[in-house]
């Protein structure tokens, strides 16, 4: 059940693309959210390919969103990072806002950390904070898993009770430490926006339990969960969130504090992808 949507057969199309360019199998796979994709960069032996050289994977339009799958190495470990990715408030449809995560996993990586810039809720952070991501309220509205379900992927009813997995978020929490790099953690609640929150919906998250808002993530979750990928997240708090602070939101200081934090969040995720690695072969 379930090939009329064609999820399977794009996905395989959109593997066979990449793998008729790059012939190494990924171990750790990796989703760089705004302004936070240099990490890819630093990649060793670094293979680019464009999203939209590659089929059914749309170019994000997103400023601070390259939108690149990037191949290479830390240390021997093959690494695939999306350098920038698509978001449902672009008005992709969901099979499209997962469908690069979905491939990572084809490709046969077995646990994906995924980044992004998330405003903060919780009064005693700052912006520059980063927050292992310890749960989700998904607010978006939209479901990447809805119509018939794809059984060659994953289950109707996938399992969220450990969406974010705690060896991964332990290994996280201990190169943390080791780099000097503090790290808060809490929930993270996805909107679809694009407009930043209202005051009053920050406090209606706040009442929910959330501890960072944000527009991504929990759609890749959620896929690649279905998909049993081992997941992990991490925010960079971008700025306190609407009605917290003085002053307006504009994405432009979000793109500004996730470039100055960008130096540490390389060095937190290469330690983590040396040390998260070797589970993974
Ligand atoms: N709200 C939603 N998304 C965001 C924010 C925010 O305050 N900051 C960065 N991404």
């Amino acid at each position: 059940m379930g090939t009329d949507t064609g999820v399977v057969a794009r996905l395989d199309e959109t593997v066979a693309a990449i793998r008729s360019k790059v012939h190494v199998t990924p171990h750790i796979g990796v989703v760089l959210g705004s302004g936070l994709g240099a990490f890819a960069d630093t990649l060793d032996d670094l293979v680019k390919l464009p999203f939209d050289t590659i089929p059914h994977l749309p170019a994000s339009r997103v400023l601070g969103h390259a939108g690149n799958l990037c191949f290479g190495t830390i240390d021997d470990i093959h690494v695939v990072c999306m350098q920038g990715r698509v978001h449902a408030y672009e008005g992709h449809p969901m099979w499209q806002v997962v469908h690069g995560v979905r491939a990572m996993a084809r490709l046969g990586v077995s646990s994906v950390l995924i980044t992004n810039a998330a405003g903060g809720l919780e009064p005693s952070w700052s912006a520059g904070d980063f927050m292992i991501v310890s749960d989700h309220l998904n607010l978006m509205h939209r479901h990447p898993l809805v119509g018939p379900n794809e059984d060659a992927l994953g289950t109707r009813f996938p399992d969220m009770t450990h969406a974010y997995d705690r060896k991964l978020r332990g290994t996280l929490r201990e190169v943390s430490q080791r780099e000097g790099v503090a790290l808060r953690e809490g929930v993270y609640a996805a909107l679809l926006g694009p407009s930043f929150e209202t005051p009053a919906e920050i406090r209606m998250l706040r009442a929910l339990g959330a501890h960072a808002v944000g527009m991504s993530t929990v759609p890749e979750v959620i896929a690649l969960r279905h998909m049993r990928t081992r997941v992990a997240a991490l925010s960079c708090i971008t700025n306190m969130a609407a009605g917290m602070s003085d002053g307006e939101l504009h994405h432009e200081d979000v793109e500004q504090i996730a470039n100055a934090r960008r130096a540490d969040l390389e060095r937190l995720l290469r330690a983590w992808v040396v040390a998260a690695g070797p589970l993974s072969i």
